[in-house]
């Protein structure tokens, strides 16, 4: 809860590589309906990016890039708080301390870390294993309520909520006793997992080889219309029920796209394309996704060009941040007894 009795909300981007559909609809979109009603911070996670290796100049651009993203897309510097992690040190200080509060049988259950470490896992940062810990300093140190996020997100909320529950527990004699607020994931159903436009069962992704899977913020409108007609569908018409898409996942996923740019249930847009076929609606549907990224990309390039705005942005955005938590490290130490 924040000062002025607002609820408070959390959320934060990996600055590694270039935004695409999923991170808009999962996350961004979300974000910017929040601002109005909750006191929102909106970070670009930089500490998190480095647990795999990243060229200093691209991590550099790709910062400003995600901080764009978030103005582009209607963040409103005025309202919410935007700003980069590595800006405000207590992130990084919570997240030493909950590496010593969060247990190693907690962390070798996250499936993302299992996903990403691959058969390397002898050979990956130890970062990219304690990542969560830093994940749950980054909602925790603000005390935050809620937290928007994409479904890939869930375990490692389910990881901060037992964070903050183990704290509380063990120093509830020393003051502890209720300090973190369990927060609770936002996870909007059908915008929650974009999946890839090649191959319905894996989600859209910034590291996926080939960007035909993915429609990314900046695509020109000729290359949306090209990825959509390439998208991979079947051979069969488009269903009359929910049901009958359980096993077409490239075929749900459209439809899902569909749904959450044109905020209209899935049966209703099955009534209008059902028995058709695929050309009718991907030529709609790449003309949902122009008419609502456009105005996104024209944004974009307009504040490329004005980097000292988005410099003073930053700058405000982490003096709000470092405001917001600095009581409250203070605080998490005191309870530790480290101070
Ligand atoms: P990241 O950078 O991978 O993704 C940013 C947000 O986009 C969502 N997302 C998706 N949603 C739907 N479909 C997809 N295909 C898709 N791909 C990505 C993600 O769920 C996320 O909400 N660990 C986080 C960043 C983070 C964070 C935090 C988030 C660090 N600290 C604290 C919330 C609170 C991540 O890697 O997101």
């Amino acid at each position: 809860m924040s000062s002025n009795n607002k609820k408070r909300v959390f959320s934060g981007v990996q600055p590694t590589g270039s935004l695409h559909l999923g991170n808009y609809l999962g996350a961004i979109k979300n974000f910017v309906n929040l601002q109005n009603d909750f006191d929102c911070l909106y970070c670009i996670v930089d500490l998190h990016a480095i647990t795999v290796w990243q060229n200093p100049e691209d991590l550099r651009a790709n910062i400003l890039d995600v901080a764009s993203a978030y103005l582009a897309c209607g963040i409103d510097p005025t309202k919410s708080t935007i700003f980069v992690q590595s800006a405000v040190p207590y992130h990084a200080e919570l997240s030493w301390i909950f590496n010593c509060i969060s247990r190693v049988g907690w962390l070798n259950r996250m499936t993302q870390f299992k996903e990403k470490a691959g058969k390397n896992k002898e050979k990956v940062s130890s970062g990219l294993y304690t990542y969560p810990n830093l994940m749950a300093a980054d909602i925790l140190l603000y005390l935050a309520d809620l937290v928007p996020v994409g479904d890939d997100q869930k375990q490692h909320l389910e990881l901060t909520r037992d964070i903050a529950q183990k704290f509380n527990n063990d120093y509830s004699k020393f003051g502890g006793k209720d300090f973190f607020p369990i927060p609770e994931p936002l996870i909007f159903e059908e915008s929650s997992r974009v999946m890839s436009l090649r191959d319905g069962t894996k989600k859209m992704s910034k590291s996926e080889t080939s960007s035909m899977t993915r429609i990314e913020l900046r695509d020109e409108n000729d290359l949306i219309i090209k990825k959509i007609s390439k998208a991979k569908t079947d051979p069969f018409p488009i269903p009359e029920s929910i049901g009958e898409l359980d096993n077409r996942p490239e075929v749900k996923n459209l439809l899902n796209i569909f749904s959450s740019l044109s905020e209209e249930p899935i049966l209703n847009i099955l009534n209008n394309y059902s028995g058709k076929q695929f050309s009718d609606f991907k030529n709609d549907l790449s003309d949902l996704l122009i008419n609502r990224l456009s105005p996104i990309r024209q944004e974009l390039i307009k504040i490329d060009n004005d980097e000292s705005f988005l410099r003073e942005v930053l700058n405000d955005g982490a003096i709000k941040a470092k405001k917001k938590s600095e009581k409250n490290i203070k605080e998490i130490k005191k309870i530790i007894g480290l101070g």
